[in-house]
């Protein structure tokens, strides 16, 4: 059949673009509106790497969501399969992540109705933790023996923002002590990298005794980023974001940005991927499905500085 003229050119977009960026041509990432993502990147381009940030999810963003079939652990997961837990404990934990991971991926249900559901789980995940009084000093040992993994071309990514000196935020609901001996380890928590996360608080005994401020969950990211003016007031000369996240609650991470001008939001669709495609293709701007690199967010970054 005759293609129409608006097939014809979104064909035509998608082949520029992927001249300009090869690795948009990979079978993992798909795009509603090519001809909008060029836009973008043109004026992002135009801009100069002066004027970026980056804001980033941490858990199954940064993070690989499976590794050889095997689901890889989150923040919270890298605790519950340490030595610092108790069977009982991990046994509970595991009950709440089995009753409340489907809804938080569940398309048929809306964010009004999953909000308190994620809210209680985040609460009786942190109770259980507060109970276990674990200790700062072991917290180490549990991210080294675990088996997270950032993902292919972490070095790349986290290297190259700094090199430019692009500031990256790591903006994530699950544990910022966890997520950042993470960073450590893998030898790449560099002095432009900040983190919104959920701390510990430790006694003066190094015991956990409480989690620190406003409870971050998956979905109130809008309220975490408007609490934190001041890191956004810092960064008000760079109006143009480059967001990653794998979860719709994701989207609002960059609520908080002083007179934003571009925003490129890319979007890893991990699980239920026929369920979710649609949504996740009129929110995010590239959708990488099952993709577990960084292929294509160094990609990008690459034509956003300027470097090949
Ligand atoms: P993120 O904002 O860095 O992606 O972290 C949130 C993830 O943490 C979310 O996908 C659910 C996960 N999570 C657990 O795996 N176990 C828990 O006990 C809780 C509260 C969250
Ligand atoms: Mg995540």
């Amino acid at each position: 059949p005759a293609l129409t003229a608006y097939t014809t050119n979104v064909i035509l977009t998608a082949a520029s673009l992927c001249l300009l960026i090869p690795e948009l041509s990979n079978p993992s990432v798909c795009m509603k509106d090519p001809q909008r993502v060029q836009d973008i990147l043109h004026s992002m381009v135009k801009a100069g790497s002066n004027t970026l940030q980056v804001i980033s999810d941490f858990d199954m963003t940064l993070t690989r969501f499976s590794h050889n079939g095997k689901r890889c652990p989150t923040c919270h997961n890298i605790l519950d399969n340490s030595k610092v837990i108790s069977a009982d404990c991990k046994q509970q934990l595991d009950h709440l992540l089995h009753t409340y991971y489907p809804i938080e991926i569940d398309s048929s249900r809306s964010v009004e109705e999953k909000l308190p559901l994620m809210v209680e789980w985040w609460t009786k995940a942190h109770d259980l933790l507060v109970e276990q009084k674990i200790r700062k000093d072991l917290l180490a040992e549990a991210v080294s023996e675990s088996e997270v993994m950032l993902r292919e071309g972490f070095q790349l990514f986290f290297d190259h923002l700094h090199e430019h000196s692009i500031p990256l935020l790591i903006f994530s609901a699950g544990i910022g002590d966890i997520l950042e001996e993470v960073i450590r380890q893998a030898g790449v928590f560099h002095s432009n990298v900040n983190v919104f996360s959920n701390y510990m608080d430790f006694d003066e005994s190094g015991v956990l005794r409480a989690f620190k401020g406003e409870l971050i969950h998956i979905y109130n990211k809008r309220e975490g980023a408007l609490l934190n003016t001041g890191h956004f007031q810092e960064l008000r000369t760079r109006p143009n974001v480059l967001l990653m996240g794998d979860s719709l609650g994701d989207l609002s991470m960059a609520d908080g940005v002083q007179d934003m001008e571009n925003i490129l939001k890319i979007g890893f669709l991990n699980d239920k991927v026929e369920e979710r495609k649609r949504s996740y293709l009129d929110s995010y701007d590239i959708v990488l499905i099952k993709d577990e690199t960084l292929e294509v967010p160094n990609a990008v970054l690459m034509h956003l500085t300027g470097n090949k």
